[in-house]
């Protein structure tokens, strides 16, 4: 065990957080969607580590944040749709699974050895300025204990991983709140996990819909397991009201007497980034085997990636 150093989001910070990572150590960081576990992505034995802390299966591989389109282009193969995409959502919340260039210099670890390789750009300020910081490729998955609820505050990492990691630059609460969107273009078109860019808008660039991505049972993306972002308490979806011994988590004006609400006006960006806090506030209040209710959340834009969320926090438990 050791003691997790806390960052401030300033020149010595991010200094002191590139100098843990050059000697292969994690960091956490904020993103737009939630806090990322950071390792370098060219290192076998950082990797190795991101892995560890979160006890995170190997056959599922991490998302490689870059400072920009270019330094994405050396690392894989772009087509004229993965232009497009880069070119109308990064810096932002869309992840693409591209073709890995061979000699990429990246850790097989980093792809679990597949022959596809997942990039991201970021926007968040302290994410970019650390990978400019650092100057080098960073691997990070959300910063969480796999199958637990993503990160968005610093004091949720904490929470999860405090003694595990060397550091955490904190950056305040995380904007969208829900990870990347990943679209996979190794072949047609695939959502292989809907986030925070709406589907709707990723088929209005590409001018076509996006297939179907993705298994519970062969997962390409962990995000795809069938119990993931796992509360403590158990979970009931869809409940116009609550009964007598369960927290209730409502969403829009109809869902007055909730407990907690994910938007008091229904808005889903703002459901959206209260979503992970408000889930660990509930289980907090329901207390150890209590139960939590959910407010039904309406399946278009954002509301497609937080019921993705709910249904995996709900899903029976392995
Ligand atoms: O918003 C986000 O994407 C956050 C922040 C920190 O950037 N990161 C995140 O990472 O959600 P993680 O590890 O929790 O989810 C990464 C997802 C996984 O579902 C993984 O299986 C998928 O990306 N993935 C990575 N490489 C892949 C590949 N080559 N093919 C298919 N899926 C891949
Ligand atoms: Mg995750």
């Amino acid at each position: 065990m050791r003691i997790t150093e806390t960052l401030s989001p300033d020149t010595a910070g991010l200094n002191r957080a590139a100098e843990l990572l050059r000697d292969g150590e994690l960091v956490a960081f904020p993103t737009e969607t939630v806090y990322g576990l950071g390792g370098d992505a060219r290192s076998d034995r950082a990797v190795a580590r991101i892995y560890e802390a979160k006890g995170r299966p190997r056959f599922n591989p991490l998302i490689v944040h870059l400072p920009d389109v270019a330094a994405a282009r050396a690392l894989a193969r772009f087509d004229d749709r993965a232009e497009r995409l880069a070119a109308a959502f990064w810096p932002g919340p869309l992840t693409l699974v591209l073709p890995l260039r061979p000699g990429s210099g990246l850790s097989p670890f980093v792809t679990a050895e597949l022959p596809t390789v997942a990039l991201r750009v970021p926007a968040h300020p302290v994410a970019r300025a650390l990978l400019r910081t650092y100057g080098g490729p960073l691997a990070a998955p959300s910063a969480n204990p796999s199958g637990r609820v993503s990160p968005t505050r610093a004091e949720h990492v904490l929470d999860g991983l405090s003694g595990r990691i060397a550091g955490l630059v904190d950056g305040g609460a995380c904007a969208v709140g829900v990870e990347s969107t990943i679209v996979g273009l190794d072949g047609p078109a695939q959502l292989l996990r809907p986030g925070g860019v709406p589907v709707e808008a990723i088929e209005a660039v590409l001018g076509e819909p996006l297939g179907a991505g993705g298994s519970t049972t062969k997962p390409t993306a962990p995000g795809q397991l069938a119990s993931h972002y796992a509360p403590g308490a158990t979970v009931r979806l869809g409940a116009a009201a609550a009964l007598a011994d369960e927290v209730w988590i409502g969403f829009g004006p109809e869902c007055g007497g909730a407990d907690l609400t994910l938007s008091a006006t229904g808005d889903l960006v703002e459901a959206a980034a209260n979503l992970f806090h408000l889930l660990r506030e509930a289980d907090r209040l329901a207390g150890p085997g209590g139960r939590i209710a959910i407010a039904p959340i309406p399946e278009t834009g954002l509301g497609r990636a937080i019921n993705d969320r709910l249904r995996r926090a709900a899903a029976p438990r392995p």
